[in-house]
């Protein structure tokens, strides 16, 4: 039956689209997925960060079901009330004054916008994104995408006036730097780029991700997120925070940027704001959106009203059942175990990360290495080397044991723990005693 699915489907797609599992399923709820060959797994991957409140939640199945009784399909041709009403609630989400919106389908639509908007704007034309971002896959978003060559392959000439700074990833410094020496040399790049590559005044927006993503699972320091603040407001650049990722309760908060203390002008929303219903918002402040003048953008699909009756019943679980601290409590817990189990295995080069979006880098020893007792502890992973072949192994142990979890990282070599939001302690201890295992088998 697998077999022959998987056969039939590998006639019928292009091989472009990858798959992480071969997994076919056939019931999915909650932290759970159930194959068609009768094994349990829990879903460790989310659905690709998307269902932060489980598989299927009733509440979303009961707004949405409730929603298709009554209208479907607007097209921008009427109004309805799911909209506007999920406008309202996201409004109670967002940080400061971030309270208009656009609603489209996915991360990249919204990040297409988001552009849009801030050149329109702004009338100035330059972007300023991260070495080793992800933004999606059409081609603006993939202009600011460099989290692999791969993606980029045979689509140039990309979006021009676009450039990269370096994501301050300090355990793979871009720079070669140490992060308790180095005095924040990537944001002093930052700001040479903007004497010797664009005027700061040709500048529209400066985009990045709170939590590096796809390119690593790295969090940032606290004083360069900051910092950049400070930047875009000196200059009049648009800070557009990409939370298609981060946000909706990822990272214990409903949006990452909340753990810097920092509002940007535009934000991207995506992946969890539906529970997988195909939904996506550009957030931004009255006075930015207010410039965007009529006809400027516009969509056949987004803002779906079944997406968006969706969208509110999620908003409302993860309200009601104060979703946000169980992620911030559950993740904590992973986050001291993962620490210390990185003590008894030097395999575990760094383990970083907020909330339930945790990331641990796999990374072999140079031979002319101290031993790994005199490594341990330092915060740079310069001189290690990724370890890609151990973590396929560690992958493959824990998906055998009814654990999926998948990869990020240039070379492939960091897992991603990021579990839906209401994973139960009980749930989290079983998932790390799987991959502990699987550590130490390995
Ligand atoms: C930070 C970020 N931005 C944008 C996207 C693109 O989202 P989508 O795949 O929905 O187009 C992703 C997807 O993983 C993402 O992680």
């Amino acid at each position: 039956m697998k077999d022959d699915l998987i056969g039939r489907a590998n006639k019928l797609f292009t091989p472009a689209l990858i798959f992480h599992t071969d997994i076919i399923v056939k019931r999915a709820r909650g932290l759970y997925i159930e194959s068609t060959y009768g094994k349990r797994y829990m879903d460790f991957s989310s659905g690709l960060a998307t269902t932060n409140i489980g598989h299927c939640p009733p509440q979303v199945i009961k707004a949405a079901k409730k929603q298709m009784d009554e209208i479907i399909h607007s097209g921008c041709i009427f109004r309805y009330k799911s909209e506007i009403e999920l406008a309202e609630k996201l409004k109670e989400t967002t940080p400061g004054n971030l309270n208009m919106f656009f609603f489209s389908n996915s991360g990249a639509e919204a990040v297409e916008g988001a552009l849009k908007l801030a050149r329109f704007v702004t009338k100035r034309q330059g972007i300023i994104a991260y070495t080793g971002a992800f933004h999606g896959r059409t081609m603006g978003a993939l202009s600011l995408t460099t989290s692999t060559a791969r993606y980029r392959r045979n689509y140039h000439p990309l979006l021009p006036s676009i450039f990269r700074a370096p994501y301050p990833y300090c355990y793979r410094c871009f720079l070669g730097q140490n992060p308790d020496t180095c005095g924040m040399d990537c944001f002093e790049y930052l700001k040479k780029m903007l004497r010797q590559e664009i005027n700061p005044d040709e500048v529209a927006a400066i985009i990045f991700e709170p939590v590096l993503g796809e390119g690593g699972y790295a969090v940032p320091p606290l004083d360069y997120i900051k910092e950049l603040r400070k930047l875009c407001t000196e200059y009049g650049i648009f800070l557009i925070a990409d939370e298609v990722q981060t946000g909706f309760g990822r990272t214990g908060k409903w949006f990452a940027c909340e753990h810097f203390g920092v509002v940007p002008d535009i934000m991207t929303i995506a992946k969890g704001i539906a529970s997988g219903f195909p939904l996506s918002a550009i957030a931004s402040t009255k006075e930015i959106m207010s410039k965007w003048l009529p006809g400027a953008h516009g969509t056949t699909f987004g803002g779906n009203p079944v997406s968006c009756a969706a969208g509110i019943a999620t908003i409302e679980t993860i309200m009601k059942d104060k979703l946000l601290d169980n992620a911030a409590r559950v993740g904590d817990y992973a986050m001291n175990y993962l620490k210390d189990m990185q003590k008894r295995y030097p395999v575990m080069g760094d383990v970083r990360g907020l909330g339930l979006m945790i990331g641990i880098e796999f990374v072999k020893h140079a031979p002319s290495e101290p031993a790994p007792d005199l490594i341990r502890g330092s915060k740079t992973g310069k001189d290690k080397i990724p370890d890609k072949e151990f973590l396929k192994r560690v992958l493959d142990k824990c998906y055998k044991e009814g654990l999926i979890l998948i990869e990020c990282g240039i070379d492939k070599n960091i897992i991603r723990f990021m579990p839906p939001l209401i994973t139960t302690m009980g749930e989290m201890k079983k998932a790390i005693e799987i991959f502990e295992d699987a550590v130490k088998t390995v």
